[in-house]
C-alpha cells in the first residue's frame, strides 16, 4: 500500500484558503441577492453558502469518520443541488423555506471548526477504509469546494450588476495595443498516443478520470487560437442563426423556440448595429480578441459553417500535452505550475483576455490558450471510461450524468482554481446550457 501522503498542515492550509476564497465570492454580492436565483435552473445563493459546509460535514465527518452531524435538517436541504434539466424540475424538486443568513453563517462557522479539527487530528487517512484511503473524502471535499467557486462565479454573472461589488482594482477590459484579433491559422499535429484520465499514482482523481488509459490519435490540424468574438461575428453576419443547415435538429429547435440570435454573453446595442459583452461586473464594448463564450450547440454549428469540426477529448490531450518526443507534459507550457498561473485561470481575472495574450503558455506544437481563458468544448459525450467505478465518498458525482446529454469540456476558465488544473480533469455540461465559461476551437482531419 502507498505510504502516507497526508501532510496535515498543508491540507489545513488548502482548506482555509479555499474557505476564504468562497467567503470572498459571497461578499461580492449584496444582501438583496441572498434568496434570489440569478439562474432560474439553479438554487438560490443561500443554498450555495450552506451547501459547501454541509457537503463537507456529510462526506468527511458523517460518511467518512462516522461522527455525528451538526444539524440534520440543514444537512438535508443543503446536501445536493445541481443541474436540473428544466425550470419545472428545479421548482418541483422542492423549495424549502431557506434559513436566515444568521443560521447559515453559524452553521458555516461550526462546520469549519469541526473540519479543521478533523484535518489536524482525526483518522482521515486509513488504507483499510474505502472513503479514507489516501484521504479520499477530504480531497473530495476540497475539490468540491474549489469546483463550486466556479459555479458561484458563473451564477453571480447572471445577477443584476446592482447586486455586485466590483473588486477595487479590477479592470474588465484593459485597453490593448492591438485591437484586431490575431490572424487565424491552423497547426499540423502529428498522430500519436495520449493518456486520458489520471494515473493511479496520483493520490486523488474523480471517478470519471479513472482508469487512466492510452488511446491513439490520428494526425489533425488544429486552430492556433480559440475562436474569437470577431470570428464568431462573421458567422452571425453570414446568417448563421437563421440557417438550419449548420445546426443539429434539437439545437435548431432551441434556436427557433428561444429566438436565439447571438451567443449568451453578448447583448445587442440599442440600434442593433453592434454588440456589447456582459462581463461579470459590467458590460463592456465588443471585444474582438476575446474568445467567444458559447454553448456546445453554437460551437458545433460554427465549426460546421467553417467546414471544420470540434476537437475530440483525445485531440485536446494530444495538442495540449503531447510533444514530438512522445513524452506527455503535465501542462501545455511544460511540467511545472508556477505560483502565479501562467495563463488566465486560478482567478487571475474574472473575464477572458485576448486569445493571443499568452504565447509563453503555448503547447509543444505552438497551440495557444488550451488551458485557461475558458473551458474548451469537445465533440465527446461525457461517458465513463472502461472499468469505471463510482467514487466511494461521492458515488453520485459522475454516474448521474452518463445520460448522453452532456459533453466533455477540458482546460480551465478564468475562475478555475489551480488545484483542478490537471490533465485528467474532465468537466461536463449540457449542450445548450448557456451560463458556463465555455470556449472552443476547431480542427480538421489531416
Ligand atoms: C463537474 C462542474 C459539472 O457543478 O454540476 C458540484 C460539479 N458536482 N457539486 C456541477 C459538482 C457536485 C459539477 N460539474
Ligand atoms: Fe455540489
Amino acid at each position: 500500500m502507498a505510504l502516507s501522503t497526508l501532510d496535515r498542515p498543508a491540507e489545513l492550509q488548502r482548506f482555509r484558503q479555499a474557505r476564504a476564497r468562497s467567503r470572498a465570492l459571497f461578499s461580492l454580492l449584496t444582501d438583496e441577492a441572498y434568496y434570489a436565483r440569478p439562474i432560474a435552473l439553479r438554487n438560490p445563493v443561500v443554498f450555495y453558502e450552506g451547501h459547501l459546509p454541509a457537503f463537507a460535514v456529510n462526506t468527511l465527518l458523517k460518511r467518512g469518520l462516522g461522527e455525528p452531524g451538526i444539524d440534520a435538517h440543514l444537512e438535508t436541504i443543503f446536501a445536493r443541488g445541481i443541474d436540473p434539466d428544466d425550470e419545472a424540475n428545479a421548482i418541483a424538486r422542492g423549495n424549502p423555506a431557506w434559513p436566515s443568513r444568521e443560521v447559515v453563517r453559524q452553521y458555516c462557522d461550526e462546520a469549519d471548526r469541526r473540519l479543521q479539527a478533523a484535518i489536524l487530528e482525526a483518522p482521515i487517512e486509513r488504507p483499510d477504509h474505502p472513503l479514507l484511503a489516501e484521504a479520499q473524502a477530504l480531497r473530495a471535499v476540497l475539490e468540491h469546494e474549489e469546483m463550486h467557486q466556479e459555479t458561484l462565479a458563473y451564477i453571480w454573472h447572471q445577477a443584476p450588476y446592482a447586486w455586485k461589488r466590483k473588486p477595487e482594482h479590477y479592470v474588465t477590459a484593459p485597453p490593448r495595443l492591438r485591437e484586431t484579433p490575431p490572424a487565424p491559422g491552423a497547426i499540423e499535429i502529428p498522430g500519436g498516443t495520449v493518456t486520458l484520465g489520471t494515473p493511479d499514482a496520483e493520490p486523488f482523481a474523480w471517478d470519471n478520470e479513472r482508469p487512466a488509459h492510452r488511446v491513439p490519435v490520428e494526425a489533425f490540424r488544429m486552430d492556433r487560437y480559440k475562436v474569437t468574438n470577431a470570428a464568431f461575428r462573421e458567422f452571425i453576419e453570414a446568417g448563421g442563426y437563421r440557417d438550419a443547415r449548420w445546426w443539429r435538429a434539437e439545437d435548431w429547435a432551441w434556436i427557433v423556440a428561444e429566438r436565439v440570435t447571438c451567443p449568451p454573453f453578448w447583448t445587442p446595442t440599442d440600434d442593433g448595429s453592434d454588440w456589447r459583452i456582459r462581463g461579470l461586473f459590467e458590460e463592456v464594448p465588443f471585444q474582438p480578441s476575446w474568445p467567444v463564450y458559447a454553448t456546445w450547440a453554437e460551437a458545433h454549428a460554427y465549426a460546421r459553417f467553417r467546414g471544420q469540426r470540434l476537437q475530440t477529448e483525445a485531440e485536446f490531450h494530444r495538442a495540449a500535452y503531447g510533444t514530438p518526443d512522445g513524452h506527455e507534459r503535465r501542462y501545455p507550457w511544460g511540467d511545472e505550475l508556477p505560483h502565479r498561473a501562467p495563463a488566465n485561470f486560478d482567478f487571475l481575472r474574472w473575464d477572458p483576455e485576448p486569445v493571443d495574450a499568452r504565447p509563453a503558455a503555448a503547447s509543444a506544437w505552438g497551440v495557444e490558450g488550451l488551458v485557461g481563458n475558458g473551458w474548451e468544448w469537445t465533440a465527446d459525450v461525457f461517458a465513463p471510461f472502461a472499468g469505471f467505478t463510482p467514487l466511494p465518498s461521492y458515488p453520485e458525482y459522475s454516474a448521474e450524468f452518463f445520460d448522453g446529454e452532456h459533453y466533455v469540456m477540458k482546460g480551465a476558465s478564468p475562475v478555475t482554481p489551480r488545484a483542478l488544473v490537471r490533465p485528467g480533469f474532465r468537466n461536463w455540461f449540457r449542450p445548450r446550457y448557456p451560463y458556463v465559461y465555455a470556449t472552443f476551437r476547431c480542427v480538421t482531419s489531416a
